[in-house]
């Protein structure tokens, strides 16, 4: 088995990410979750059905009491120094779940990293203290370059990336693969469905992250639409060719609704503009999802957002059935305690789980 502490970080970066992968594991089980790259189709199955097995304990009192006497022993950081809600509010929901007390730095303002004090030396803190930190921050890459550092030390833990850059968001990904997964669970999955991406997809992490996840279905088309100057990157079309995705990239959104099994409308990203002000100028008033276009819509399609959501989606289509995004969020708590409970080795204990009758 590969190990992180074996191989320097120079020959670490020089390795692509299927190389990557194996390093992520321990024993053979995920271990570190840094980008979306590490998941397989049978990986993704797995996590729907123990996410769903979950939800279904959850349903009960007992249920609850059982999953919280889980994982009550171990400890979980929340390092999230790029603002955040939902991702938080679910990973911390998923820890409290599953009996796991957590602590958390929001803003290093309130933390020694005012003082000077280098993430390295922040993060190997928190590894003193926690068995798990999940982190979000708006560098690239750096929840890898952490996940390396640990191993380099005597008290590695799992990371989990909530978000880095511009670049992966795997755990929102996964959650938006279980939303697509129940949705389309009595219309043969997600093989040969059609999803289009609508809006800031050259700096949307989420997009980046699920566009690789869907590489791994048959017969999937992926249709990008997008001003020009936010289309989405050239590196992940790579990925997707070299899958032997079907892509279709263009700027014309309406004219892709019809054909649409999913559509996922994301925000214009524009705190990352290199001048302020720079998306301002980009017309993106034909990239909204208003109620007129629910009747071109199929009868099946469903609505993603990651959320936090601006105008890109009129609040008069969240009453329309096919508007999936608040059970979306809520999946994320879901898949997120599965995620945190396969880390610790305890799926077994969970499908092993008799569930009652209520
Ligand atoms: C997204 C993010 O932070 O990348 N939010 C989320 O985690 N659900 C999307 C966004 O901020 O627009």
């Amino acid at each position: 088995m590969p190990d992180l502490k074996d191989i320097s970080w120079e020959d670490f970066q020089k390795l692509d990410a299927a190389s990557k992968a194996p390093y992520f594991l321990r024993e053979g089980h995920l271990y570190h979750v840094l980008y979306a790259q590490q998941f397989g189709r049978a990986g993704l199955e797995e996590l729907g059905s123990l996410a769903t097995r979950i939800r279904f304990i959850a349903k009960s009192d007992p249920g609850m009491a059982f999953l919280r006497g889980l994982l009550p022993f171990k400890r979980a950081m929340l390092y999230f120094t790029q603002p955040s809600t939902r991702t938080f509010l679910s990973f911390r929901s998923a820890c409290q779940i599953l009996g796991m007390p957590c602590g958390d730095v929001r803003d290093t303002a309130t933390s020694s990293e005012f003082k000077g004090e280098s993430q390295e030396d922040s993060v190997r803190t928190f590894s003193s203290y926690f068995d798990l930190i999940i982190m979000r921050s708006e560098i690239g890459g750096l929840a890898e370059r952490m996940a390396w550092v640990l191993s380099n030390t005597d008290r590695p833990v799992p990371i989990m990336n909530a978000g880095s850059g511009k670049d992966q968001h795997p755990t929102q990904a996964l959650l938006d693969v279980y939303t697509l997964q129940r949705s389309f669970e009595e219309r043969g999955g997600i093989d040969g469905k059609r999803i289009v991406f609508v809006g800031d997809l050259a700096r949307g992490r989420t997009v980046r992250s699920l566009a690789v996840l869907l590489a791994n279905y048959d017969g999937v088309t992926l249709s990008f639409a997008a001003p020009r100057p936010l289309q989405i990157g050239g590196d992940i079309l790579e990925i997707l060719q070299a899958r032997g995705i079907a892509c279709d990239v263009g700027e014309d959104f309406e004219s892709r609704i019809s054909g649409a099994d999913a559509i996922y409308m994301t925000r214009i990203q524009d705190e990352w503009d290199a001048r302020k002000g720079d998306s301002a100028r980009i017309d993106t008033s034909r990239y909204r999802l208003e109620a007129r276009h629910l009747a071109g819509m199929k009868k099946d399609a469903v609505i993603l957002h990651p959320m936090p959501r601006r105008d890109e989606i009129s609040t008069d289509v969240d009453r329309d059935p096919r508007a999936m995004y608040w059970r979306q969020m809520r999946n994320g708590m879901w898949i997120r305690t599965a995620l945190i409970a396969g880390i610790f080795g305890r799926d077994r204990d969970i499908h092993d789980h008799e569930i009652e009758d209520r």
